[in-house]
């Protein structure tokens, strides 16, 4: 593999699987960075699987601060730290705070597993299972001060199929995940990705 040109740290809270599908990615040189740091807000299998790859891992927990201010301040210089161009928040189950926010935007971006503004928040295939649609599926967003409310980069959609419990859906939901979100932080890393206020424009070649 030539020199990576592009730096990424990914924050985790769960299974992983997504960080695992992009640094595969990057591996097979679809996407021109690396992942540099996997960041958990607990201990989780992604930050295990993280390690059993071999990339470096850290664990902040809020459990050690006074207020959630100051752990996202150390959760800002501790993914300072790693100098990423790109910041990705694939299944952190934590709220980013403003000192976190406003030190990455523009390049944080968070993966969401619903067409967004539908279901935001920490539920989102359950409550559209329970609302009734027949199309959900994912976003890649940025990140902004509002829970999962910045600028769309890119969504896809999955079908609800008769007999879908929100395990099923899920297995769905992230089986595009693992394709969307590779792809996003490409084209990011080809700098064809351009904000603009609210709106996102996707550079043709
Ligand atoms: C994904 O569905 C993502 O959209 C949501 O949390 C899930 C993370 O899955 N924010 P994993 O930890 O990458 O397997």
């Amino acid at each position: 593999m030539g020199v990576v040109a592009g730096r990424m740290v990914v924050l985790v809270s769960g299974s992983g699987s997504n960080m695992e599908a992009l640094a595969d990615a990057c591996g097979r040189g679809e996407v021109d960075a690396g992942v540099v740091a996997v960041v958990a807000d607990r201990d989780c299998v992604g930050l295990k699987a993280a390690d059993s790859r071999g990339l470096q891992i850290a664990l902040l927990e809020p459990a050690g601060f006074d207020s959630r201010e100051q752990w996202s301040e150390a959760l800002r210089d501790l993914v300072a730290g790693y100098e990423p161009d790109l910041v990705v928040s694939a299944g952190f189950m934590r709220i980013l705070a403003p000192p976190f926010v406003d030190a990455f935007y523009g390049r944080l971006i968070n993966l969401h597993p619903s067409l967004l503004p539908a279901f935001a928040g920490a539920h989102a295939v359950r409550e559209a299972l329970e609302y009734g649609v027949k199309v959900t599926g994912s976003t890649v967003h940025f990140v902004d001060r509002q829970v999962d409310h910045g600028p769309i980069i890119m969504q896809k959609p999955v079908p609800v199929r008769a007999g879908d419990d929100e395990e099923t859906l899920h297995q769905r939901i992230k089986a595009l995940e693992h394709r969307l979100l590779p792809e996003v932080c490409r084209l990011w890393f080809q700098g064809r990705i351009h904000l603009q206020g609210r709106r996102v424009e996707i550079q043709e070649r």
